[in-house]
């Protein structure tokens, strides 16, 4: 393949342009060029315009053509929160969940992510790269090009620090980008249960300087949640993580409204996820704080709970971050199109919203708007072609992948078998 790259005829060309996240109204607008073309060359887009245009500006002849007439050009989704590197599967838990059993009541009882645990303790390096790498392949053809990877199925620092290594692998191997993710409080392991700030000033003194010395992990996070993590417990954890020099995260307000939110903002974290018990103190402070509201609805789809307000959020002026949270228990999807669906039907979002949402808002809650999430000049060329002429056939489509081409860093690396 030449290193030059263009694509010319776009329907339309859905830019989400921008270097940082879209907040509040801001949120409708996509950018779209109609009959847009992009071209890109050693991975980076260089021209970004309509086709008249863009052709006018380059020497076509060096290029390789693509002629995409009658369908819509976007960038590569981003998905800013997955758990997927694990062991074992949950399949028992999720039948006893459509019984009945509640997922708080099935981790009390030992099953949950302490389950996950033992599988992934357990597990052979090679065995969790497998199953990981399958499942970024199955992303990859839902037009996710970046996607951010937690650990947090060791707890204790030998299994963490397998799970960092599985994902400096992943980052080596696969054509997905993986922005990782430390989540050594994850879950309280049954000896800590009852000393659990113990629990957390081992993770401060023995695991967070490990796991920075591997240089693999850009983002600490932590299960802030009622019996899991309080909140004095999780603002030591995440300080102690943020003056060690990383990214902060927090699994926040999903099953209980503990403050999670309003943590988030008080350390500056990049990302609040969940959110579904959110206060509306706690989105305020968020948006004054600039921190981006990830949810998650296939979570909350899953788990029979009511959705995340996101239609509140925006209005108040939230960015919103939408990702499939993909991990074993509570949320085992990587269904990029059954997100859209959940979004607009169930969210309320629109679907100019919701793209928004996939792109640029998610580049943001992993600290990369700046290098992805949009087409726009001098970003990297991750670019989906979708069939259909109008990025409104994503919704519409319900819960159907409309990806038909996915190229990474300018080149080819996914196109659709049918
Ligand atoms: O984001 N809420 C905590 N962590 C995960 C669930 C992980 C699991 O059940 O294995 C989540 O939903
Ligand atoms: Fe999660």
């Amino acid at each position: 393949m030449a290193d030059k790259v263009v694509l010319i005829n776009a329907s339309e060309l859905v830019t989400c342009s921008g270097k940082a996240a879209k907040c509040g109204a801001a949120m409708s607008d996509l950018a779209v060029i109609k009959d847009g073309a992009v071209a890109m060359e050693g991975g980076i887009i260089t021209q970004v315009g309509k086709t008249e245009d863009v052709v006018n500006a380059i020497r076509i002849e060096e290029y390789d053509v693509y002629d995409v007439s009658g369908k819509t050009v976007m960038p590569g989704f981003v998905d800013p929160h997955t758990h997927l590197v694990f062991g074992g599967y949950r399949q028992d838990e999720y039948g006893w969940r459509l019984a009945g059993q509640t997922y708080v009541e099935i981790m009390e009882k030992g099953g949950g992510i302490n389950n996950s645990v033992r599988h992934t303790t357990e597990a052979s390096f090679q065995a969790l790269f497998d199953a990981a790498y399958t499942r970024l392949d199955s992303m990859l053809s839902f037009g996710v090009t970046t996607v951010e990877g937690k650990t947090g199925y060791g707890l204790f620092l030998d299994a963490e620090m397998k799970q960092l290594k599985v994902y400096r692998a992943l980052q080596r191997e696969h054509p997905l980008d993986i922005a990782v993710t430390y989540l050594g409080p994850h879950s309280v392991p049954a000896e800590y249960k009852g000393r659990e700030m113990d629990f957390i000033n081992y993770q401060i003194e023995d695991c967070l300087p490990a796991v920075k010395s591997l240089e693999v992990a850009e983002f600490a996070d932590i299960f802030c949640e009622k019996n899991v993590f309080d909140i004095a417990q999780s603002r030591s954890f995440l300080t102690a993580a943020k003056n060690m020099g990383f990214k902060l995260k927090i699994h926040a307000d999903e099953i209980v409204s503990l403050g999670g939110a309003e943590l988030a903002a008080e350390v500056g974290a990049v990302s609040a996820d969940h959110l579904l018990q959110a206060s509306d103190q706690g989105i305020a402070d968020m948006v004054a704080a600039g921190v981006v509201a990830t949810l998650l609805p296939i979570t909350a789809f899953s788990l029979k709970e009511h959705y995340a307000r996101a239609r509140d959020m925006i209005d108040r002026g939230a960015a919103v971050a939408l990702a499939t949270d993909l991990n074993p228990g509570s949320c085992f999807s990587e269904s990029t199109p059954l997100l859209i669906a959940l979004a607009t039907l169930q969210m309320n979002m629109t679907a100019e919203e919701t793209i928004n949402a996939l792109t640029i808002n998610a580049a943001a809650a992993i600290d990369r708007a700046d290098r992805i999430g949009s087409i726009d000049v001098g970003k990297q060329a991750d670019i989906v072609v979708h069939e259909f002429p109008s990025y409104k056939y994503l919704p519409y489509h319900i819960a159907v992948s409309t990806v038909e081409t996915v190229f990474k860093k300018g080149e080819i690396v996914y196109e659709r078998p049918f």
